[in-house]
């Protein structure tokens, strides 16, 4: 069976009302689609339900204290938010609700919503009274304007004993709803390929020249790229990561073979995204066994450049040349290198990548990066790689349309 949550970040918010209940339910049905839990409780939850629940079920510990410095230390409220791909508040209260329609941040649930860059979904429950009046209906037209999605409270038999809307929507749909959320559709019928992760350039049978990358940015774009619709082929250098679902992986070990596995693949490929850290030498010709040591205390390997795939890719003509979009990771002069490659390299788009800073760019599950192309230059300021894929690949996707309409 497909999980169709499997490898989501889901941060789940407990307000303090009677449906706080459910928010156990809610854990274990999310983790049973594959989705990891971590939870945050306002001291109003705890009143109904106990964190060791939340924690048990969850195998994590709850975040429940803005000010308290041993869980800031551990994993702070901005941490927590950018490790998130979605954040659902269930059950949000009325009180909640109001709050975060103030944009207050003097609690850590708020503070976590204010911080976070990805989703956030609100499930209210509250009497049905409370949910009628202008205040709450003002509240929640002011967090839908700010994009917070809503699942609408369902209409019955309410714990306070009347009937009306304000139960909070059944766990099922709850799940549902949020497995759907991933799905953006953007990419519908969209053959996409692409290239992640170092290549590795043998000097030996034994020994071999790569680098630092992780794969972790392609692997997270491959992803995103498939759950907004496409189909996705990740070209993929040594990795330690596992394969996202539903996308097929071709592995590779070497610049040439990169090469050629994306040129076997690319007359059918409508949008190529290359995110790998390609090698740029090779060893002209590797030993065909173990260099040994011997008493010399020096050893000259001779290299040659490796094929620029990217460059063979937009080269093509007669209309066999996908969308293309490049990564440039730089240490310096970040958008004047883009520029440069995005001209001299011919792409539809460049995203500018400053690995010189460590708190992002290769190991790093953060990234932060500019996309330039010609005539616009548009920045996705610093979140996680899952989160930034995910405003990359709707970017591209709008990009790629764009371009096919006006040719
Ligand atoms: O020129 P530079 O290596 O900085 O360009 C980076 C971009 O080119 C990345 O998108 C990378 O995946 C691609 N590239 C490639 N083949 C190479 C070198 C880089 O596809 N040999």
């Amino acid at each position: 069976m497909i999980k169709r949550l499997s490898n989501k970040r889901i941060l789940l918010g407990v307000t303090g009302g009677i449906a706080a209940y459910k928010s156990a339910e809610i854990c274990r049905r999310l983790q049973d689609e594959g989705a990891e839990i971590r939870t945050a409780m306002t001291s109003a939850a705890q009143k109904f339900i106990t964190p060791l629940t939340l924690q048990a079920l969850s195998r994590n510990p709850v975040h429940l204290d803005l000010l308290d410095a041993q869980t800031e230390s551990a994993m702070g409220h901005i941490e927590v938010a950018r490790w998130a791909d979605l954040i659902l508040i269930a059950p949000a209260s009325a009180d909640f609700i109001s709050r975060l329609a103030q944009g207050r941040s003097d609690d850590l649930l708020t503070a976590i919503c204010l911080a976070a860059d990805c989703k956030v979904v609100v499930a209210p429950s509250m009497n049905r009274s409370m949910w009628e009046k202008k205040a709450t209906q003002n509240n929640m037209g002011e967090i839908q304007n700010r994009k917070i999605d809503i699942l609408n409270p369902g209409e019955g038999d309410q714990a306070c004993g009347e009937i009306g809307v304000g139960r909070l929507m059944e766990v099922g749909n709850i799940v549902n709803s949020l497995s759907e959320m991933f799905e953006t559709h953007s990419l519908s019928g969209k053959n996409v390929v692409v290239t992640a992760g170092p290549t590795r350039e043998a000097i030996d049978p034994i020994r071999y020249i790569s680098n630092h990358s992780s794969g972790k940015q392609g692997y997270a774009i491959a992803e995103a790229a498939m759950e907004a619709g496409a189909a996705v082929t990740l070209i993929s250098g040594p990795t330690n990561l596992p394969v996202p679902a539903r996308v097929e992986i071709v592995n590779v070990g070497s610049a040439d073979e990169m090469l050629e596995k994306t040129l076997n693949i690319i007359e059918r490929t409508d949008i190529f995204i290359s995110v790998a850290a390609v090698a740029d030498f090779k060893v002209e010709s590797p030993a065909l066994s173990k260099i040994k040591k011997t008493g010399e205390l020096k050893l000259s390997l001779e290299l040659s450049k490796t094929p620029d795939i990217l460059l063979e890719i937009s080269k093509l003509k007669n209309g066999r040349k996908p969308f293309t979009v490049g990564f440039a990771a730089e240490t310096e002069n970040l958008i004047k290198n883009a520029e440069k490659k995005l001209r001299e390299k011919d792409l539809d788009l460049i995203v500018a990548n400053n690995v010189g800073d460590p708190t992002i760019g290769f190991d790093s599950d953060l990234n932060e990066v500019t996309v330039l192309g010609h005539e616009l230059n548009k920045s996705f300021p610093k979140s996680s790689k899952k989160t930034l894929a995910r405003n990359l690949i709707a970017f591209i996707a709008e990009r790629c349309l764009e371009s096919i309409a006006y040719g």
